[in-house]
C-alpha cells in the first residue's frame, strides 16, 4: 500500500480506516482502458458538445504552462467536438482534459458507483491524456477539494508538498484540499483519471 498517499479526508470527516477502505478499492479496481479505447471514444463527436448543460467544458487542451486551456477543435457551426483537428493536436503531444468521465467506461463506473454511495454524492470524474511532448499538466496549484488520481497507463513524476512522487502501473494518490501538487514529468503516453471529492 506505500503507492498509496496517506492523508485525512478532513472534509468527509474520515477516519484513516474509512480513507484507507476506499483508496484500496480504488486501488484494486483495474481501469482496462487503453489510448484507442479513449480516441474512439472521442471520434463519437456528439459525445463531446463545447460544454455540457452544466456550463462545464467538456475536452480543453492545455496550451499554456500556467495551465490556460482552450477548445480550439470544436466546430463554429454545432458547438461539438471535431475530431480531426482534436488529433492532429493529439498527435503534436498535447494534454487534453476529459471532464465528466465518471461513466465513460464501464471500469470507471464501478468505481464511480462504489464512491457515490461510500459518500452519497455523484462524484465527478477528469480524465488526461497525453503523449508528452508539449505542456503537460498545471503549474504547482491546490484547490479546496480533495482528489483520488488513479494511473491508467503510462509513468508520471508529481511533485506533491515539496516531495517527489512517481504514479505509475495502476497506483493511486490521495491528494487532500489544500495540499500543493502538480505533474513534474511525463514519459511517452500518459493516461490517468481524478475523482473529485467535492
Ligand atoms: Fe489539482
Amino acid at each position: 500500500m506505500e503507492e498509496i498517499l496517506e492523508a485525512r479526508l478532513a472534509h468527509f470527516e474520515l477516519d484513516d480506516d474509512r480513507l484507507n477502505k476506499v483508496l484500496t478499492m480504488v486501488y484494486n479496481s483495474p481501469l482496462r482502458i487503453t489510448e484507442t479505447m479513449v480516441l474512439e471514444r472521442i471520434r463519437d463527436r456528439y459525445r463531446w458538445p463545447k460544454s455540457y448543460s452544466t456550463g462545464c467544458p467538456s475536452i480543453e487542451r492545455i496550451s499554456r504552462e500556467d495551465g490556460y486551456k482552450e477548445q480550439d477543435f470544436f466546430s463554429v457551426f454545432d458547438d461539438h467536438l471535431l475530431y480531426d483537428q482534436f488529433l492532429e493536436l493529439y498527435k503534436e503531444g498535447h494534454t487534453f482534459v476529459l471532464s465528466g468521465v465518471q461513466y465513460l467506461f464501464n471500469d470507471i463506473a464501478v468505481i464511480t458507483d462504489r464512491l457515490n454511495k461510500e459518500f452519497d454524492i455523484e462524484v465527478n470524474s477528469n480524465m488526461y491524456i497525453s503523449r508528452g511532448s508539449k505542456v503537460i499538466s498545471y503549474p504547482y496549484h491546490q484547490h479546496d477539494y480533495a482528489v483520488i488520481i488513479k494511473n491508467i497507463q503510462g509513468k508520471s513524476k508529481w511533485l506533491i508538498e515539496d516531495e517527489d512522487y512517481t504514479l505509475e502501473n495502476q497506483n493511486v494518490f490521495f491528494i487532500d484540499k489544500f495540499k500543493w501538487h502538480c505533474v513534474k514529468e511525463i514519459y511517452g503516453f500518459k493516461l490517468s483519471i481524478t475523482f473529485n471529492l467535492n
